[in-house]
């Protein structure tokens, strides 16, 4: 008997099957062998939500939940944030390694002179009701670009997909940017190539006179802000476009189911929440009191607890810092100081500390968002943005490997036995 195995005995049957253990793991189909009678299917796993479920093998993002760490192909999220810049942190999501200068440059300027779109694009986008949420005008363009890129269909062709991706990491922005002036009636400001990556955005979103210039510090806090969202390993979004991806849809219909995946409030919603929460709170006096109300488990702490992270989500410090330096610009957002003392309050609560509930990403992006003059329906616009090259590398991972198929679960039928029809007059 292998050291590197797992013993199972049925007790339907008597039987005992060996079954190997490889990184911590036994493969679900190794189970099927166990059977009562020959004819039987054999067993099954039962995991609503994935939540003890590994569908797949992955070199892009590592997180140790019980220790707060995050990293990209190895590189800790916090020197990432300080050193590097969202674009590069893209090339290495999607490439494995850091570029070098010459690579770099390249990569920019490619994504840079892809950032316009198509003109029967923009009259797409004009076809929205006057106040259509900016989400779901985001999903539904990202579907529609598949319709202008038919090329996009030869997904086995690796230059092919490399023109893709470029693509689509150039005109996030803009489709974002031009969702949201449709939704403020604004007329739209096209993409200005001698900008950032952020910078772009921020000036297609809030130029309104010639004399507009993103700030630098507001640049650099949304191009960390970006860093801080590009990959979160096999989160529910990524799920979902490895999910579409698997049946070899083209990327922008893979990533359009992505996109609507991050639109619940489960997922991207959760910053709206804490901002609703931190005005719910109203005032430094009435924190016990909610705290209270959380502990009577009449509502959630917005913005607190993580499925992964059961210690400081280590984006929460990075964001936690940034947002100082946005409000030397901004000015304060006063909710930022119920935020604070919420934070320490329940970081000093046994409640808290026994089920170890930390500060989650969200906890202080919708502050900093709504500082920068974000309207809430653009957080998870923003997310998407920022989410884009972790789809994007995920998606290519998956199709280089040889061991993924089409991703088909199984299912417990909880329905009737075979009946008969019954015609209409005996029902
Ligand atoms: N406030 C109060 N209690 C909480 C919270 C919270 N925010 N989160 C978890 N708990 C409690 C639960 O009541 C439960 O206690 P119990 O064992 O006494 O019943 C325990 O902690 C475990 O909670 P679960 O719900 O089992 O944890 P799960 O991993 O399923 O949920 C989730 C994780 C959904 C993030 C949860 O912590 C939550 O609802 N947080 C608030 C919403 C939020 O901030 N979401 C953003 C997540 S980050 C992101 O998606 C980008």
């Amino acid at each position: 008997m292998a050291n590197d195995s797992l013993t199972i005995t049925d007790n339907r049957t008597g039987k005992t099957y060996d079954v190997p253990i490889t990184d911590e793991t036994i493969r679900a189909m190794d189970l099927r062998q166990i059977k009562v009678n020959d004819g039987d299917f054999g067993l099954m796993t039962y995991d609503p939500g994935f939540t003890n479920t590994a569908s797949t093998r992955s070199a892009i993002t590592y997180i140790d939940g019980n220790n707060g760490i995050l990293r990209y192909r190895g590189y800790p999220i916090e020197q990432l944030a300080e050193n590097s810049s969202f674009l590069e942190v893209s090339y290495l999501l999607l490439n494995g390694e850091l570029p070098s200068h010459q690579e770099l440059e390249s990569w920019v300027h490619g994504i840079t002179h892809h950032t316009i779109l198509h003109e029967n694009i923009r009259k797409l986008m004009d076809g929205f009701r006057y106040d259509a949420h900016p989400m779901g005008v985001f999903v539904s363009t990202v579907a529609a670009l598949s319709t202008f890129y038919v090329d996009a269909k030869r997904i086995r062709d690796a230059d092919c997909r490399k023109h893709q991706i470029e693509r689509l990491l150039a005109k996030t922005p803009t489709i974002a940017a031009f969702a949201y002036r449709h939704m403020m009636g604004l007329p739209y400001v096209y993409p200005d190539n001698e900008l950032s990556y952020a910078g772009n955005l921020l000036n297609m979103m809030f130029r309104t006179t010639d004399k507009f210039g993103p700030d630098p510090v507001l640049e650099k806090a949304l191009d960390v802000l970006f860093i801080l969202h590009a990959d979160h390993e096999q989160n529910c979004s990524t799920n979902a476009m490895r999910s579409v991806g698997s049946s070899e849809s083209d990327p922008y219909s893979s990533m359009a189911a992505a996109a609507a995946a991050l639109y619940g409030p489960l997922h991207g919603g959760a910053n709206e929440m804490v901002l609703r929460m931190l005005r719910e709170i109203e005032d430094i006096k009435n924190i016990p009191a909610y705290i209270e109300r959380v502990k009577q488990r009449e509502v959630r702490l917005m913005g607190f607890g993580h499925r992964v992270y059961k210690n400081y989500d280590p984006r929460a410090k990075v964001i936690k810092q940034i947002a100082y330096e946005v409000f030397e610009v901004t000015g304060k957002n006063p909710v930022i100081d119920i935020a604070l003392e919420l934070e320490r309050i329940a970081l000093e609560d046994e409640f808290f500390i026994e089920r170890k509930l930390y500060p989650n990403v969200d906890f202080y992006s919708g502050i900093i968002y709504e500082a920068m003059q974000f309207p809430v329906a653009m957080f998870p616009v923003l997310f998407a943005i920022g989410r884009t090259p972790g789809w994007l590398a995920q998606w290519q991972e998956l199709l280089e490997d040889d061991e993924q198929r089409i991703a088909r679960p199984r299912q417990i039928y909880t329905g009737s036995g075979e009946r008969d029809y019954v015609e209409m007059r005996k029902r």
